[in-house]
């Protein structure tokens, strides 16, 4: 029998895994200008902390986890997301105390989510994302939102779409939800199973069902923006205004209530716009989560941030035909022929190696038109070719692909000779 990955996972090879190279650089380096710093985290907490942080009538907790019990009798989840664990660090480890708040970090790695698979959603799938703890400043939500968007300029996506919404805080949405219940309550049976329980624990993720999107209720729901008091309603206004400044556009969207629970003020997602880019459109998703940090048992801090998928997000490059740079050439690949010749081969290769130098040869035993030839699959930019009578005179060949060019040199010059060679292309 033969054994597969399973369901909603996979496996990134080369010339694939280029690509992720390339975009976790690019979006660590949008992140060390915004001055944000790498955490790690474990990839698997105590269960309790996902129950506590994602919120236990979230979809993520009641039906997607990786729950397991260790060998101690602890139930542990693999992380279905990266904010609850960032935030329990940053209590642990009493960051809060630290001098210069806020705490701003950025985080690549796993999470996992029992989900159906399709095109753009994974069992395992890779988070980028960034928290910003122990700021009330609607500058730093602008801040972030700016982040992500940039981040997706950055790697040359245009068709962009920016969706935001206010969940204002915990006076408002106790208006707001008493009116949904209102609004909601004499159509309950029509609703699905899930929304009828959804109406009691969570009336506002009603507004967010797949199933029900089309009922006649849904247009007419009371918005969250028509019970916004003072305080969140001026603060939804001053995150706006950083975006118009910035010049960053967005759309409002009343409905937009994201799928876990510690959300207030500030929701937003970013959408493709992108034709092919396949039927779920998201591409990130964030907002502030006020309460967050002191449901996790530490000092009342304001948080916000974002994360997005890596797989969504190679899916929009591809969907906008973006072509990444990457280099697929090799820099030098030697031929060596005959027994002695592979000895002094292998000394050279080690040489021009520790020289910074990218360097392959031939492990197969191959005859030399086969090393010519491997050499050529590799695009290697540079030949090395050591023959007998190139080592019967202490010497190798050079021979630059681009051009055709070659010339015989002394072999004790040929690491200086290579890097000045690799000098010259960089000038
Ligand atoms: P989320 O909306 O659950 O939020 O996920 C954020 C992003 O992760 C999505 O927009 C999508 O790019 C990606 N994603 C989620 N599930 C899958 C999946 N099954 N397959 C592939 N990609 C997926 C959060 O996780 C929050 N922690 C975001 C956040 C950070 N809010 C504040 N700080």
């Amino acid at each position: 029998m033969s054994l597969k990955g399973p369901r909603g996972t996979q496996d990134i090879l080369p010339g694939e895994v280029e690509k992720w190279q390339f975009v976790e650089s690019v979006l660590s380096d949008v992140c060390r200008r915004y001055n944000y710093k790498e955490v790690r985290t474990p990839i698997f907490e105590h269960t309790e902390l996902f129950q506590r942080g994602v919120g236990d009538t979230t979809d993520i907790v009641q039906k997607e986890m990786y729950t397991f019990e260790d060998r101690g009798g602890r139930s542990l989840t693999l992380r279905p997301e990266g904010t609850a664990s960032v935030v329990r660090s940053f209590v642990q480890n009493k960051v809060y105390g630290l001098p210069n708040q806020p705490t701003k970090y950025y985080y690549f790695g796993p999470m996992f989510r029992y989900e159906r698979p399709q095109q753009g959603r994974m069992r395992q799938f890779v988070q980028f994302g960034i928290e910003a703890l122990g700021s009330d400043d609607p500058a730093i939500d602008a801040e972030v939102i700016a982040l992500a968007m940039n981040s997706y300029q950055e790697l040359g996506l245009q068709s962009l779409k920016l969706v935001l919404n206010s969940l204002g805080d915990q006076e408002s949405r106790e208006e707001h939800r008493k009116a949904l219940i209102s609004h909601f309550d004499p159509h309950r049976e029509e609703l699905c199973e899930d929304c009828q329980v959804r109406l009691d624990q969570n009336p506002m993720r009603v507004l967010d069902c797949k199933k029900d999107k089309d009922h006649p209720a849904m247009s007419t729901a009371p918005s969250i923006l028509e019970y916004l008091n003072d305080y969140s309603r001026t603060y939804f206004e001053n995150v706006k205004s950083y975006l118009d400044k910035m010049g960053i556009p967005y759309t409002i969207d009343p409905n937009l209530v994201r799928g876990l629970d510690y959300y207030n003020h500030t929701a937003f997602e970013i959408m493709s716009e992108s034709e092919g880019f396949g039927a779920i459109t998201t591409l990130s998703g964030g907002g502030r989560y006020n309460g967050l940090v002191e449901e996790i048992g530490g000092p009342e801090t304001s948080g916000i941030g974002f994360a997005m998928s890596i797989e969504r997000l190679l899916m929009a490059l591809e969907a906008e035909g973006v072509s990444l740079p990457l280099e697929e050439k090799l820099d030098c690949y030697i031929v060596a022929l005959g027994e002695e010749a592979e000895k002094e081969a292998a000394g050279v290769v080690y040489q021009l190696r520790k020289a910074g130098i990218q360097v392959d040869k031939d492990y197969a035993g191959k005859k030399v038109k086969a090393q010519f030839k491997s050499a050529d699959r590799l695009q290697a930019k540079y030949v090395l070719v050591l023959g007998e009578n190139e080592l019967a005179n202490g010497q190798i060949n050079v021979k630059r692909m681009a051009t055709g060019d070659q010339e015989t040199i002394a072999l004790a010059d040929v690491v200086e000779h290579m890097k000045k060679e690799f000098k010259g292309e960089q000038s």
